[in-house]
């Protein structure tokens, strides 16, 4: 009679069970790729959509995207908009890594602390059936105070007026810096103007606005135990709204150079 204790059987079956696991666990994870993949692009698109007010509940997120959404490239030197790269095809993130396509940034200029800046930066158009400009969405991200906060700013076809901010990917605490994702919060945006006099005025405040102050329409409020992250998002909106950042883009845009 066989003994199923012995070394020699223990071992192949310790064997056979990691085969067997880790054949299940890759092709998991090959299969299960692409539906990775998928839900990445329609969150992404949804969270461009929700920055710009556009996000209708139960409506399919890639038909309102591909009905409403002009996708464009900025040379952000220039401020103008390019076809250097392919916008489908360009991983703004790595670029932003890759000196090829990038821009060193002196710690004076590096008010959002992300060392470098690419080059292009995909941006996002609403038009009406016009092709009238009707909203303009900006990729911003930056350093709060555990993490770097990625997201969009949307704006009004003036360049100023704030439709929305939203961030999709941060790793601040929830309850403190991660109140950015709150609505409450996020609704304090809608409708403050980004530039006094072409200088970027909005700012993140400690304590609460004073709606009667003449500033108010520049102002929100600091989200309360959260200072470092509300000066980091200030920061960030300080260096994109920036000579460095769009400021160029968005002029160009209002005297129809872009
Ligand atoms: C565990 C822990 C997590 C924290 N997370 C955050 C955070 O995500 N964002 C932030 O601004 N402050 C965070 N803080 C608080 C900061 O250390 C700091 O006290 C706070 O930003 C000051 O804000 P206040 O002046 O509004 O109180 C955290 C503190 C602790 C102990």
């Amino acid at each position: 009679m066989s003994n199923n204790d012995s070394i020699k059987k223990t071992i192949i079956v310790t064997v056979l069970l990691c085969i067997v696991c880790s054949v299940i666990v890759s092709a998991a994870a090959v299969l299960l790729r692409p539906a990775q993949v998928a839900n990445k692009s329609l969150d992404f698109k949804r969270n461009i959509l929700s920055a710009a007010g556009l996000l209708e509940p139960g409506k399919n997120v890639d038909a309102i995207f591909n009905e409403r959404v002009v996708t464009r490239v900025v040379d952000l030197k220039t401020g103008k908009f390019t076809d250097a790269v392919d916008p489908v095809s360009y991983d703004q993130r790595r670029a932003s890594k890759d000196p090829s396509l990038s821009t060193n940034l002196s710690a004076d200029e590096d008010l959002a602390k992300i060392s470098r800046r690419e080059d292009y930066s995909v941006v996002y158009l609403i038009q009406d059936e016009n092709e009238q400009l009707q909203k303009i969405i900006l990729p911003v991200k930056g350093y709060g105070l555990w993490s770097t906060l990625y997201g969009f700013l949307a704006l009004e076809a003036d360049a100023n007026t704030v439709v929305g901010l939203v961030f999709y990917e941060h790793a601040e605490t929830p309850g403190l810096g991660g109140e950015v994702d709150n609505p409450v919060w996020k609704a304090k945006w809608v409708g403050k103007e980004v530039y006094d006099e072409g200088d970027v005025a909005i700012a993140i405040i400690k304590g609460s606005v004073d709606s009667s102050s003449s500033n108010a329409v520049h102002q929100v409020d600091g989200l309360s135990g959260a200072t470092l992250t509300s000066r980091g998002v200030h920061n960030l909106l300080h260096f994109w709204l920036g000579d460095n950042g769009y400021k160029p883009f968005l002029t160009n845009l209002k005297n129809g150079e872009a």
